[in-house]
This record gives structure tokens, C-alpha cells and sequence, in this order.
């Protein structure tokens, strides 16, 4: 049977989240890339609905905000006061007027939720001809939920409240996971009729059920396959459970798509970073954000990408790259920090404590050891020496350094920007270079080497040194005696 498409999701996200313990609202809370009110915006946009309808109300201007920056095509409904959930669903209907068709009610912090249990209940509700249909689950602990009543026949009678139950209520192990599909209709004319007649002094979304079935409407349920999918996270234990959950979903994923994932324990990886079959990842590697890796390319151990292209058969081992762009066959690693606007093209190489920060390394160039290079532009077919540095920071400004094609930069050369090495040139091991290198020149920038002879003896008398220099002093002379 095909989905029927709701004529609106309303999530609810108005509440404060105390358990969080935190500065941020709970819903932004992060978990694997995106906002907890994401994951649930994600999975519900997937039914496509025609209305999206978020609730808001603590934290009013971050949530706000970040829902107007993340999600467009979300309706944001202020609710000032938290006065229940049934209190949140009667304010976004006096504020949209009622909606026709099925309405879904879901929460902002049930991120594991997936499409198709939202389908499932959905093809229920149309299935039975449902006035409500709520989505439930059998948990180990139903602790802190509401129970789902039924009677003798299984015939979903009301849903109690853990405060407001009775003894023989608690010990139900059916629980309410707070998602539903209304009749829209319906549902506008019960949520007015709900009463705060409570331990909470709420209005209750729950009471809704009894209200329709006592005007003789249809109420169902759909038990959900598994429990943990409907479980909301209220606190950073829980956090960091539904972390682990959505990680292995999604590692999973990427398993069965053909890539090899070498121990799962320690790997983590974002919604939406796209992985090529036959890639190798190692352990102890997070690839977070718009990272894109290429067919063939082996990532990690210890390797930290975000927002990072890598081409096909290249190689990250030990980095930490930013917005930075690995062409195909290029090498990093181990031991590199490629900044945003790092481009290494094909088969070039950022080796071995290397940093780079908007540079780009031409093909097949090298820069394999214990450089900084920053601001520059190099060419193809480029060797940068051991301890290179970039020079291109004067204390007020940066300033961009450029090394052509097949220019070899000597160890140790300090290339003071703004400055320019031509193609093919070479520079001078030491150098200190300010001006420009023509092409084919060396650049020697700096002073002629003067020996002081036997000043060890003289300065350092009695040292280890000193002794060694005498010895081998003494050794030369009698080798020159025998000649
Ligand atoms: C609610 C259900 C309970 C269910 C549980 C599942 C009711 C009365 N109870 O209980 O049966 O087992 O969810 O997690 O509905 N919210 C608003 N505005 C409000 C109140 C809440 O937007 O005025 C939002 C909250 O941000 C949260 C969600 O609704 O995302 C649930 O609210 P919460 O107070 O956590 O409900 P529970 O007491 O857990
Ligand atoms: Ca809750």
C-alpha cells in the first residue's frame, strides 16, 4: 500500500529540556551532524507533507533562528507558555486554522525515529479509518511515559499518564511514544475540549484519544518494531546512547554499500558524508559534515576530515583536515593539519607534520616533512625541503608566496611573502629568501660559513667535546706524519 501523504507534521519543540543540564537548547543538541530537531525535520520531510509545522517556545530566538536558517520550508509556531502538549497542538491550530486530512504529531527529540515506522503508522491510521492512531512501543522500563489502556479485546481505550496512574496502569509495559496521526478535523474540535484536569495541571495531547473514542470515533494503534527508535532523549546519557545507535545505522549503511570499516567501535560518521565503495576507513576516524570520499581511498587510523573532498586511492593518514580538497592519489599524513582552503591535486603529497592553510599543491609535488605553508600557490612537479616554512604573516597583513612548476625549494628556506620562485629554480638549503628567484636561478640567501679553528679547545676546555676534537686532532697529524 502506498503512503498516504499527511497534510501536516507538527513537531513539537517547545519545551525547555532541563535535563540537558545546558546552555543550549535541547533540541540543537548535535548528534551526528545535525540538530536533534533535524533528524526528526529529515524523517518527516520524507513523507512529504504539505504542511511542516514546527512549535517553539523556549529559547524562542535560538530555535527560531536556527529553524529559519536550516529548514525554509518549516512553519514555526510560537507557543509563549508550556502549558502541555495538548496546549501545543490547540496553538498551532488557532494560529494555521484547522487542517484537513491527517495530521502527524511528533516531537523534536525522537532523533533514531525512522521514515518508515512514521509510513507504517500512517498506512494504519488509513488502513483502520482511524480518528487517531498512536504509535506505541513494549519497553523494558515504561518509566516516566504514559501507558496505552486497552480493554479485554485489545481495544485501545485511553492513554494514562505515569503521575495520574493507577498501580495496576504502571505496571503496563506499553508506552506511549507521543507521535500520532489525527484526523485533522477531528482533532481541532478535540483539543479544545482537553482539560487540565491533572496531577500536572496540563493539557494533555493523551486525553485526546478518549475524548474521540467517547464521541464514538475509531481509535487504533501501531506497536512500533523497536522500541529504541521511539525513545526521546532527555539528558546527555541518553545523548550519547542514541549516538551510538545512529552511528551504527549509518556505518551499517555504509558497510553494506561496500565500504570496508575497520573496527565500528571507534568510528564516526556524519549524516551525509558520502563514502565510495572500496574505500578502507581505520580505526579512530571521524568524517563529519560535506565530506566526500572517493573510490579506493584509505582514511585513517586517527584521521579527523570535515567538509573534506578526498579523491580516489588517496591516502589520509593521521590528519586533521578542514575544508580542505585531497585530489586523487594524493597523500597526507601521518601527522598533517590541512586548513580550509587546502587543494592537494593529483598525487601530491602533505607528509609528515605539515600544515597547510589556503594552499594549493600542484601535481605530483612533494612537501613531505615539517612544514608550514600557508597563503601559497605551488606548481606541478614541486619538492619543498625539510623545515620549510611559508613565511606569510608580517604581523599586520598575510601575503601569498608562489613556487612554479618544477622549482625545488632547499631544506630549512624561510620564503618570506610576498615572494615568488620561478619555475624550476632552486633555492639554497637555509635560505632566507625575500625577493624573487628567476627561473632556472638558485636563491643563496644567507652568510658564507667561517670556521674558528680549535676554538673548542680554547673556549671549552676539558669538555667531552674538547676531548674528542683532541683525539681526532691527534689522528690527523699522525696521519700526516706517515705520508
Ligand atoms: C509525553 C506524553 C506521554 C508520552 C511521552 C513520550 C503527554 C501528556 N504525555 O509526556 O504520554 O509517553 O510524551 O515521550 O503528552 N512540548 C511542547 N509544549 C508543551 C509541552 C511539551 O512543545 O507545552 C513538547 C516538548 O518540547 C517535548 C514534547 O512536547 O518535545 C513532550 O513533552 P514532555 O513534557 O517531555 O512530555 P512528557 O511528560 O514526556
Ligand atoms: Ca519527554
Amino acid at each position: 500500500m502506498s503512503v498516504p501523504r499527511p497534510a501536516a507534521v507538527i513537531v513539537l519543540a517547545a519545551g525547555e529540556g532541563t535535563r540537558m543540564k545546558s546552555q543550549t537548547p535541547k533540541v540543537l543538541h548535535e548528534l551526528c551532524g545535525r540538530a536533534l530537531v533535524d533528524h526528526m525535520l529529515a524523517a518527516a520531510r520524507d513523507l512529504g507533507p504539505e504542511r511542516l509545522i514546527v512549535v517553539i517556545g523556549h529559547a524562542l530566538e535560538q530555535v527560531g533562528g536556527h529553524l529559519a536558517a536550516t529548514s525554509p520550508d518549516a512553519r514555526a509556531v510560537v507557543q509563549r507558555e508550556q502549558r502541555g502538549t495538548g496546549h501545543a497542538v490547540r496553538t498551532v491550530l488557532e494560529e494555521v486554522g484547522t487542517i484537513a486530512g491527517t495530521v502527524l504529531v511528533t516531537y523534536g527529540d525522537v532523533p533514531l525515529l525512522r521514515t518508515r515506522t512514521l509510513a507504517a503508522l500512517l498506512e494504519r491510521h488509513a488502513a483502520d479509518g482511524n480518528a487517531v492512531t498512536v504509535l506505541t512501543a513494549e519497553v523494558p522500563d515504561p518509566t516516566g511515559y504514559g501507558r496505552i489502556v486497552r480493554d479485554d479485546s485489545g481495544a485501545v481505550l485511553e492513554i494514562v499518564e505515569e503521575k495520574d496512574a493507577t498501580p495496576a496502569q504502571r505496571a503496563i509495559r506499553e508506552m506511549n511514544s507521543g507521535i500520532y496521526a489525527f484526523d485533522g478535523e477531528l482533532l481541532a474540535d478535540a483539543v479544545k475540549r482537553v482539560s487540565t484536569d491533572n496531577a500536572q495541571g496540563e493539557e494533555y495531547l493523551t486525553d485526546v484519544l478518549a475524548i474521540l473514542r467517547g464521541d464514538g470515533h475509531r481509535v487504533g494503534a501501531h506497536v512500533a518494531d523497536d522500541h529504541v527508535e521511539v525513545e526521546g532523549v532527555n539528558d546527555r546519557v541518553q545523548l550519547a546512547a542514541a549516538r551510538k545507535v545512529l552511528n551504527r545505522r549509518l556505518l551499517e549503511e555504509h558497510m553494506r554499500a561496500g565500504v570496508t570499516i575497520i573496527d565500528p567501535d571507534s568510528t564516526w560518521i556524519d549524516v551525509g558524508v558520502r563514502i565510495a565503495p572500496d574505500v578502507v576507513v581505520h580505526p579512530g576516524t571521524q568524517l563529519h559534515g560535506a565530506t566526500v570520499v572517493g573510490s579506493g581511498a584509505e582514511i585513517g587510523p586517527g584521521t579527523t576530515l570535515t567538509a573534506t573532498r578526498v579523491g580516489e586511492r588517496a591516502t589520509v593518514r593521521n590528519a586533521v583536515c578542514d575544508h580542505a580538497d585531497v585530489g586523487p592519489e594524493a597523500s597526507v599524513g601521518p601527522y598533517a593539519y590541512l586548513r580550509p582552503g587546502t587543494v592537494l591535486k593529483h598525487k601530491a603529497k602533505a607528509g609528515t607534520f605539515v600544515e597547510m592553510k589556503n594552499a594549493t599543491v600542484g601535481e605530483r609535488s612533494k612537501v613531505p616533512h615539517l612544514t608550514y605553508a600557508g597563503d601559497a600557490t605551488i606548481g606541478d612537479d614541486v619538492n619543498i625541503g625539510a623545515s620549510t616554512v611559508f613565511v606569510n604573516y608580517d604581523g599586520v597583513n598575510k601575503h601569498h608566496t608562489t613556487v612554479r612548476d618544477g622549482a625545488f625549494v632547499g631544506c630549512d628556506t624561510m620564503l618570506v611573502a610576498p615572494v615568488t620562485v620561478h619555475d624550476g629554480a632552486y633555492t639554497a638549503a637555509g635560505s632566507v629568501i625575500t625577493d624573487e628567484v628567476p627561473p632556472g636561478a638558485i636563491g643563496v640567501a644567507r652568510a658564507r660559513q667561517r670556521n674558528i679553528g680549535k676554538w673548542v679547545l680554547r673556549r671549552r676546555a676539558g669538555t667531552k667535546s674538547a676531548a674528542a676534537a683532541e683525539r681526532a686532532l691527534a689522528e690527523r697529524e699522525q696521519q700526516e706524519n706517515q705520508q
